[in-house]
């Protein structure tokens, strides 16, 4: 349902859906899906893009000018729709032996490093909730790149995932985002 900044948010999606892919399930891994997000998250990310707050090279690029249109009505309105879309389907990558690397840091962390468990925020099956995105599903290159991202301090309510990669390795990156994607 699409009450509120209906016409425009509906006509808006065709947009989004030239790179996000239909109902939010994109095809590339440069450009994140959007589908089962929850609606809070979403609105977030794209009123921080409105502000030109969220400010890697891509998202300058991409998301600020599509951004600049959208009142907040519409946002609210787009944001739902993705969180009720039937999610990217998990797709297998890498080696067992990786995938189980990074499902022990997801779910546990690595105690005693300041590392916690990704679980903890994210859910346990990575689903998401509220600010917490959905990672589950999502394209391991794009998990990858805002892990190693979180350190330039372009994401305005990047602060606890700041704190969550400072003593992240490459290879810790790699792995949980693998992991990710294949759920
Ligand atoms: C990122 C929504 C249109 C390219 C994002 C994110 C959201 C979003 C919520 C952040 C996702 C996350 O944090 O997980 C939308 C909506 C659109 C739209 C609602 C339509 C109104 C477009 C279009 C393009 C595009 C038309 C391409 C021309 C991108 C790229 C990123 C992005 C490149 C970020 C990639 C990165 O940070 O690596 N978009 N988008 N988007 N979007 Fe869009
Ligand atoms: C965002 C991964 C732990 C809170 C993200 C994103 C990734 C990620 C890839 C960006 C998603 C996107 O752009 O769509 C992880 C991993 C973790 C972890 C692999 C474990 C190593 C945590 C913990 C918390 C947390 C423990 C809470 C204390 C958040 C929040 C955001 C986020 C609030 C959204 C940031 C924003 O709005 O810009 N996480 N996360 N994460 N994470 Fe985590």
């Amino acid at each position: 349902d699409m009450s509120g900044g209906t016409d425009i948010a509906r006509r808006a999606i065709h947009v989004c859906a030239a790179c996000h892919g239909e109902g939010g399930r994109s095809a590339s891994a440069a450009y994140p899906s959007l589908a089962g997000q929850p609606a809070q998250y979403t609105a977030r990310q794209l009123k921080d893009f409105r502000a030109q707050q969220r400010a890697e090279a891509d998202n300058k690029a991409y998301m600020w000018g599509v951004s600049a249109l959208l009142d907040d009505d519409t946002i609210q309105a787009l944001a739902e729709y993705y969180a009720v879309q039937a999610p990217a389907p998990g797709r297998a990558r890498g080696p067992d032996r990786l995938l189980k690397e990074g499902r022990r840091l997801f779910e546990d962390g690595v105690p005693g490093s300041g590392i916690r468990a990704c679980a903890g925020c994210h859910g346990e099956r990575a689903e998401g909730a509220a600010g917490f995105p959905r990672l589950a599903g999502q394209h391991a290159d794009y998990l990858e790149r805002q892990l190693k991202g979180f350190s330039t301090r372009l994401r305005p309510h990047g602060v606890l995932m700041r704190a969550e990669t400072a003593g992240m390795t490459a290879q810790q990156m790699r792995a949980v985002a693998a992991y990710l994607q294949s759920l």
